[in-house]
């Protein structure tokens, strides 16, 4: 493994959520008007409770915090409760005391998508930059919604769904045909451009994509082995997980 990337391995699920909501914690106290990177998915929804633990018991401050979630499906209403806008309400924001004018999540109702990715762009960069993004792995190695052999060099932008990733994350939705098509993702250059990355992973079924991230290859066919060449990324993930790697 690279010596920038630092792994701790928890027993389980609810040990990983701890420690990564701890570690995120620690963050928003040291900077808690710094930029911050939202991910979804079912891997942080732990993360997120403990979060709100924390932030109920210990009176965690998100009130000067910017976020900027990584995707969101395209089209999808807002109110749909299958959209990211929606996860994130249920699921962090409407339990914090975060900003609603800090909050960003590409928009799946917009008109002109193309634009509202430019715009997203210019956002990250009018705030100055993401300082810890919170990343999943999805089943293929796909960071945000990039999917295998994405180029590097993207930045946020719609992209197409593979059928493996319509079909998993068609456990959301009434049945496959349900599922979006399309989605507006930050871009790989997106997320290598934040200064910090916390990468968490759980379960049997993502060991070998980890072990293929962090010791394989580097390669647009594993989207997530692009995190080796990051100057700065903490991994939480739990011992299934990391059961496969040397
Ligand atoms: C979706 C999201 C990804 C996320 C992935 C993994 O595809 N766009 O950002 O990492 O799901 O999901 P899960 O954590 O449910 O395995």
């Amino acid at each position: 493994m690279h010596p920038n990337m630092l792994l701790y391995v928890e027993n389980d699920y609810g040990a990983l959520s701890k420690k990564a909501a701890n570690l995120f914690a620690d963050r928003i106290r040291e900077k808690p008007a710094g930029v911050y990177g939202f991910a979804t998915g079912s891997t942080p929804l732990g993360m997120y409770r403990e979060l709100i633990k924390i932030h109920n018991a210990d009176f965690l401050d998100f009130s000067k915090a910017v976020t900027f979630n990584l995707d969101e499906y395209f089209p999808i209403k807002r109110a749909d409760n299958q959209s990211y806008y929606h996860f994130m309400n249920e699921n962090l924001f409407n339990h914090i005391n975060v900003t609603r004018g800090n909050v960003h999540i590409p928009d799946g109702e917009a008109s002109d998508a193309e634009s509202e990715c430019r715009m997203y762009e210019i956002k990250i960069q009018q705030a100055g930059g993401i300082d810890c993004q919170i990343l999943g792995v999805g089943a293929n190695g796909h960071i945000g919604f990039n999917e295998p052999g994405e180029s590097f060099g993207a930045d946020t932008r719609v992209i197409n769904l593979t059928e493996m990733s319509i079909q998993s994350n068609s456990r959301f939705f009434n049945s496959p045909a349900d599922v979006p098509r399309q989605a507006i993702t930050m871009g790989v250059r997106t997320i290598m451009m934040s200064r910090s990355i916390l990468l968490i992973c759980s379960g049997k079924a993502k060991a070998a994509i980890f072990r293929d991230a962090l010791c394989g290859p580097i390669t647009p066919l594993v989207p997530a082995s692009v995190l080796q060449l990051h100057p700065d990324v903490c991994i939480v993930a739990d011992k299934e997980a990391a059961s496969l790697l040397p």
